[in-house]
């Protein structure tokens, strides 16, 4: 249960761009919550490529307590198209299971829009179900599985898609 203080703080935070202030509690939160690690330098990398997208949730006191980092891409796979992928999501756990992963992967999914992305991929640890249910309440699908894909502890990756836009039926059950 979350205390009221900190729902409050949630109900108005912000989504926004990411910037180089906010690397070290990117790298933090990453650290908590068993993401991949990204140094200090794969982060300014990111930031300053013009395909990333690095989204944070700021709460109203500017504090960051969780982001999403992924990139859109051309893909030839299937023809001449937009692809996108999510690198990594997470919150503090604080934060967690009050909408602000919703929040932060809406904005991802927006900037998919704006790209004219036609499908997102990710990849998750095998053991993570809470993960895998907030990508199946997102209309993803798992695709395959990348055997021994993580370390530390070694484990599969389940590769997961779905299509930016998904069937209306779909959009109903997630609004
Ligand atoms: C995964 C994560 C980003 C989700 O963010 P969140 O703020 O906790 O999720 P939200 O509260 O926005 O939930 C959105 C929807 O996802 C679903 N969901 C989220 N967590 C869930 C869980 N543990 N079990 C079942 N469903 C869950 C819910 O159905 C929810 O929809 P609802 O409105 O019907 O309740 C967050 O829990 C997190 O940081 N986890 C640790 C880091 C991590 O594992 N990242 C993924 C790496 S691949």
């Amino acid at each position: 249960m979350i205390p009221m203080i900190l729902s409050s703080a949630i109900k108005l935070a912000t989504v926004r761009q990411a910037d180089v202030p906010d690397i070290a509690v990117l790298i933090d939160i990453a650290e908590k919550q068993n993401l991949s690690r990204w140094s200090r330098r794969n982060y300014l990398d990111e930031l300053a490529r013009s395909d990333s997208v690095m989204l944070c949730a700021r709460l109203p006191d500017t504090s960051v307590v969780g982001f999403i980092v992924g990139r859109v891409y051309h893909s030839s796979a299937s023809g001449p198209t937009m692809e996108a992928e999510i690198y990594n999501i997470g919150l503090y756990r604080d934060f967690q299971g009050a909408g602000l992963g919703q929040r932060l992967f809406d904005g991802f999914l927006e900037k998919c829009h704006i790209a004219s992305v036609e499908k997102i991929w990710l990849e998750v640890r095998a053991s993570n179900e809470s993960a895998i249910a907030f990508y199946d309440r997102n209309g993803f699908v798992k695709h395959s599985i990348r055997k021994g894909f993580y370390s530390h502890p070694a484990e599969d990756a389940i590769v997961m898609s779905r299509n930016t836009k998904i069937p209306d039926e779909m959009a109903q059950n997630t609004t």
